[in-house]
């Protein structure tokens, strides 16, 4: 849109000096998509701390909802955990907000964890996403955030595949052996 003013402020011809103060004005109100003076940052995208807490609460309210996730949640302190969880996302979006709580592997530990359970996660975040009507950019940024969180949150002991037991049995020889090695991501 703003281009678009740009383009008929240029090919305007004898009416291009009308063109040009619009074109001025467009620059200086239509283009801007966050609040004069405020930050174009990742929490202002989100709606700010009012945004990141309705996404919490979207987000807590699908994990209620999503019996691959429900379990481990039972025995949580819920408003705690909303509160926190609203400030760990607030604080890591570069917001003005101060997570008090540990950090990710510590507050995770004990809780097995499996991948699983962590990507069954980050469907539910998507789903909240979507349902706050965040753009697909603004979605990928705030993943982008936490995808490197996924080694200190995931921490249930991987099983060997059968594969490998078989290998080591001397039931499989080396050559046919074709699972996954744990650093191409199990
Ligand atoms: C990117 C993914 C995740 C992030 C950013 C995240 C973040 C957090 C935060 C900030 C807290 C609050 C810590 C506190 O109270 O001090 C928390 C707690 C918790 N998280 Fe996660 N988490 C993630 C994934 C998961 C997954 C996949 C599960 C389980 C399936 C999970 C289970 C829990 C549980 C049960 C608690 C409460 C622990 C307690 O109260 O002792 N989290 N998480």
């Amino acid at each position: 849109m703003c281009i678009r003013a740009l383009l008929s402020a240029c090919t305007g011809g004898r009416r291009a000096i009308p063109g040009l103060v619009l074109l001025v004005g467009v620059l200086l109100t239509g283009c801007q998509t966050t609040p004069r003076g405020a930050p174009d940052t990742l929490y202002v995208q989100l709606g700010e701390r009012a945004g990141i807490a309705r996404l919490t609460e979207t987000l807590l309210l699908d994990i209620a909802a999503d019996p691959r996730l429900v379990d481990d949640f039972r025995g949580t302190d819920i408003n705690r955990l909303h509160h926190m969880l609203t400030d760990f996302l607030c604080e890591n979006v570069g917001g003005p907000c101060t997570y008090t709580g540990d950090d990710m592997a510590n507050v995770h530990r004990g809780l097995d964890i499996t991948s699983t359970e962590f990507n069954a996660l980050v469907e539910n975040l998507v789903r909240a996403m979507e349902k706050q009507q965040l753009s697909t950019g603004v979605q990928n940024r705030l993943l982008a955030r936490l995808a490197p969180m996924r080694h200190d949150i995931v921490n249930a002991p991987q099983p060997p595949s059968p594969e490998l037991r078989a290998l080591i049995l001397g039931d499989l020889e080396l050559s046919r052996y074709s699972a996954p090695r744990v650093d191409q991501g199990l």
